[in-house]
């Protein structure tokens, strides 16, 4: 529900739990007022008149005691006295970098549309406040747009620049949400890491200063999700106030957080300035991405479960949003780039037996790819390494009773191929430096609409040559030698985000096309696993570390914005490829089953009593799969050596609970998993056993947890309610 209380300039923003109120100063800047659980009143100015803190600078505007130093500016601009890092930067012709955005008006309607171009969080349901701020002297106008999902406790933010003058604007810098906090008593929570180790959850106190968390790979990165949160530094995952970003892109982004000298709090997500510059003509309106604030009382578990709610309803575009996902077989881990036909249908037979539904074939399919060094680029079968066409492959495929899926890279070419040979100026570079190859690859410049076109085209060709139910598209370098041959020099940094653009459109265009095929974006595992992504691309594969214990944290982090039913989990085999590390059939399985579950092991090397537990497995997952895809997480243990976490059915009438025990410890104590999300006075079947439990019981008592002299030792309980 958006209130507009026009007498006193208020806008105060409601969902079922939390308010978010801005306000217009009598000058006309516009400032934050509160974010927080919800409030009933509808007269905040007292909260302006309270604000009355030191300040070095002289009255703004010549008000005596009117200091904007002190005031939460909702979108702060440069060259006034606010002093602090600003939400955006334009320079004029003139080489004047100062605007002075005053507030012009508001618009309020119910649903909300897509971002042209963008992905957004839509729905019909949700009510749009639109605020526009105008430099009168400098001819720009700024609509700042926010959406209140009243049900699903969120609210998105996006900025457009509209230039209503009649000469060039440079847009450097624009945050598309900006929130100021008087305040400056927080933990800052990331989820951060590397390759093979995406998404750990770091959480660290604040002091003043700015602290930065940015990529400037031109995708979100491995290294950094796009996602930030402030937390009460006694929240946990039950309880506390938590105030999150996430953003709704996929490429260079910047999030910041500053405490100033008065220990106000500024919280800030958007493209990232650096080596980012766009030029706006006359009539010209530039969009930025939309980020989606998440505010909850009731500490991390709760953020996360408005984050997947949001997500699985109003983010993920595909059919698939919420329909289970099918149990995969991938070909990569099991061969490599080391198949023919022969392996792949023997592969392909042994899956179909285990109860697989979707059998993958991952890279080394086409030109002459026999290795990483070449053919990016020629998305021509290679039928004489499969020995046919791939439809022969696919009917194949079908016929053992499984859909058939490919892979794809299609953002890149290899030097080695011949549409590289062909096409030279298609690849990001400069003039005057030899471009560098990464992984013997090059990246194509999708802000060239004949790339995008090329693209399109080759991947439509592929998909309608035989019967593709899936597409994994991967992508295994970033970007170097930012520039376009396509674009005036004046544009060359405008090119990280024309390729995001470029992406965007390609993305649009195919998965509108195919709409029947499950979409997995991958690059090089979960190099690009942000909400832009799942717009498109119904689910995501999480790293490319398929090691049991490494995956619990990826997993664990990931888990804080995306829902199970986003992340690609597989077993692969042991010792693992990547870490060396050896862990039980059981294990993996278990840890696996966090998401979406597929199968990475060469089946040809698999005993009998393997392939009989992974039977097993699948089977179990297959009952499962609704409540961990489409259900409620409860994250139960994060400690260093043990993760315990469940997932409770939309109804309430099931819910599996997940336990690992990383090393095993001599002389412990016996301990108890205390569950969450279960119904008081209900009683539950525990492992389909004789014994039942109370649901109060559960939840504050919990269940004994095994005492095993086993590293890596893991255990499953499924909760069943009594009829
Ligand atoms: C990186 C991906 O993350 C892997 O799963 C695999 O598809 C390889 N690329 C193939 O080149």
């Amino acid at each position: 529900m958006i209130e507009i209380i026009e007498s006193r300039r208020t806008f105060h923003l409601q969902t079922r739990h939390t308010s978010l109120i801005l306000h217009v100063l009598d000058s006309g800047h516009m400032v934050c007022l509160y974010w927080g659980g919800r409030v009933l009143d509808h007269s905040f100015s007292y909260i302006v008149k309270e604000i009355k803190r030191a300040s070095y600078l002289s009255d703004t505007d010549g008000i005596k005691d009117f200091k904007l130093e002190q005031q939460p500016l909702t979108y702060p601009a440069y060259g006034n006295p606010d002093m602090r890092t600003p939400a955006f930067m334009f320079e004029y012709e003139d080489g004047s970098r100062i605007t002075d955005l005053r507030y012009q008006s508001c618009k309020s309607y119910k649903g909300k549309r897509k971002l042209e171009g963008l992905p957004t969080v839509v729905s019909e349901e949700c009510q749009v406040l639109e605020l526009t701020l105008r430099d009168v002297a400098m001819k720009v106008e700024v609509v700042l747009t926010f959406a209140v999902f009243e049900e699903w406790d969120a609210i998105t933010e996006s900025v457009a620049v509209k230039n209503i003058g009649t000469k060039v604007i440079q847009i450097e810098r624009l945050m598309s949400s900006c929130y100021s906090f008087l305040d400056c008593n927080f933990d800052l929570v990331t989820l951060t890491g590397a390759w093979g180790r995406e998404c750990h959850f770091s959480r660290q106190p604040i002091r003043q200063g700015m602290f930065v968390l940015d990529s400037k790979r031109s995708a979100s990165g491995h290294g950094q999700n796009p996602f930030l949160a402030l937390a009460e530094p006694s929240a946990d995952e039950e309880h506390g106030n938590v105030y999150s970003m996430n953003f709704v892109y996929s490429g260079n982004f910047e999030a910041g957080v500053e405490i100033d000298m008065h220990q106000n709090t500024r919280l800030m997500m958007g493209l990232n300035a650096f080596d980012f510059n766009w030029k706006l003509e006359a009539d010209e309106v530039f969009q930025s991405p939309e980020v989606v604030m998440v505010h909850t009382k009731a500490g991390f578990g709760e953020m996360s479960r408005i984050y997947h709610r949001l997500y699985r309803d109003c983010l993920i575009q595909s059919k698939y949003a919420k329909q289970v996902r099918p149990v995969l077989f991938n070909s990569w881990e099991a061969a490599y780039f080391d198949f023919d036909k022969e392996r792949l249908l023997v592969l392909a037979k042994e899956a179909a037996n285990l109860g697989v539904e979707l059998f993958v074939l991952d890279d080394g399919w086409y030109g002459k790819r026999n290795s990483e060094k070449g053919s990016l680029g020629d998305w021509i079968p290679n039928e004489k390494k499969m020995g046919g066409s791939l439809n022969e492959l696919a009917k194949q495929v079908n016929a053992l009773g499984m859909q058939f899926g490919l892979w794809f890279e299609p953002e890149m070419v290899s030097k080695d191929s011949r549409l590289y040979e062909s096409h030279p100026e298609w690849i990001i570079r400069v003039k005057d430096h030899e471009p560098q190859l990464a992984r013997y690859q090059y990246v194509l410049d999708l802000s060239r609409r004949e790339v995008q076109d090329y693209i399109i085209n080759a991947v439509s060709k592929v998909l309608d040559s035989a019967n593709i139910s899936y597409v994994k598209w991967d992508m295994n370098r970033n970007i170097t030698d930012l520039g376009s041959f396509a674009l005036p020099n004046d544009r060359q940094k405008e090119v990280s985000h024309r390729y995001m653009l470029g992406l965007y459109r390609i993305l649009e265009v195919l998965t509108r096309r195919y709409p029947d095929v499950l979409w997995e974006g991958c690059a090089g595992g979960g190099g690009r696993f942000d909400a832009g992504i799942l717009y498109y691309m119904p689910q995501i594969w999480t790293s490319d570390d398929t090691d049991a214990i490494e995956r619990l944290d990826i997993q664990f982090g990931t888990s804080y914005v995306y829902p199970a039913i986003a992340m690609g989990c597989h077993v692969s085999e042991s010792p693992n490829h990547q870490v060396g590390r050896k862990t039980s059939l059981g294990t993996r399985g278990l840890v696996a089953m966090q998401g979406n579950l597929g199968y990475e092991i060469d089946l040809l090397k698999t005993t009998n009593e393997e392939k009989t537990a992974i039977k097993r497995q699948i089977a179990a997952y297959k009952e499962m799969r609704h409540t961990i895809q489409n259900g409620t997480l409860y994250r139960l243990v994060h400690s260093e050596n043990e993760r315990a976490w469940m997932y409770c059915s939309e109804d309430g009438s099931r819910a599996y609970v997940s336990y690992v025990q990383i090393l095993a410890k001599p002389n412990t104590v016996p301990k108890r998993l205390k569950l969450q999300g279960l119904q008081q006075g209900i009683h539950y079947i525990v492992d389909n056993g004789k014994e039942t439990r109370e649901g109060s019981a559960l939840m504050e008592i919990g269940l004994a947890l095994p005492k095993v002299s086993e590293d890596f030792y893991a255990r499953q309980w499924q909760l069943t309610r009594e009829e």
